[in-house]
């Protein structure tokens, strides 16, 4: 497998999963690599991180595009030269900032998958740990799931919970919940590739 990255921002879920593709020797076990980045933003904290592990980058700005469909075909463009019959790819959304198209979606399905920061089905969508509080939820978490055409729906792969703590504010409870996303990605991915 040939795994696709797609990331906005930081990309320390991406990270986690380059760090564990390594540590854990995904090539031998399941002969799956980390073979691209991709970014729709070129100040992307983690476009240096990936340069700097030897693994290929693209930005892709979407603001260049003048549709969310021609930005997506362009997307799509790019992910399918990293797609070959002994290599399909994975394509992992970290952190990735974008709504796809239904036609993006379908192209990938089953092959496509997202970790949100919430127990979902509980608050998709954004600012999911103010929402998780303003509502009292003793427990918060995050979600590995399969990407469809809703967003941030999909089976779900994996599930993390933590605790909301006495005096947690959407920070706090961000940092908690990230950490533990960190331990999750890798270990869904890793069995994903496991069973294909
Ligand atoms: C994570 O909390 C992820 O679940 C959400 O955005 C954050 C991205 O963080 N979609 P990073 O870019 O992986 O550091």
């Amino acid at each position: 497998k040939n795994i696709v990255i797609l990331i906005s921002g930081g990309g320390s879920n991406m990270a986690a999963i380059v760090d564990a593709a390594r540590r854990d020797n995904w090539q031998d076990l399941y002969g799956a690599r980390v073979a691209a980045v991709i970014s729709n933003r070129a100040d992307a904290q983690g476009l240096q991180f990936a340069q700097a592990q030897g693994i290929a980058t693209e930005t892709l700005d979407h603001k260049a595009f003048a549709s969310r469909d021609a930005f997506d075909a362009a997307l799509m463009e790019v992910i399918d030269r990293f797609d070959a019959p002994d290599a399909p790819v994975l394509v992992v959304l970290a952190g990735f900032m974008r709504i796809l198209t239904p036609g993006f979606v379908a192209h990938y399905a089953g092959r496509l998958v997202n970790i949100h920061p919430s127990l979902l089905p509980a608050f998709p969508g954004l600012n999911t740990h103010q929402r998780a509080l303003d509502a009292g939820c003793q427990v918060a978490g995050a979600t590995v799931h399969q990407v469809t055409a809703e967003l941030d729906h999909g089976a779900t792969l994996a599930q993390a919970v933590v605790p909301v703590l006495p005096g947690d504010t959407a920070a706090t409870l961000a940092a908690r919940v990230l950490s533990q996303e960190h331990l999750l990605y890798p270990r869904a991915i890793a069995e994903l590739l496991s069973k294909k």
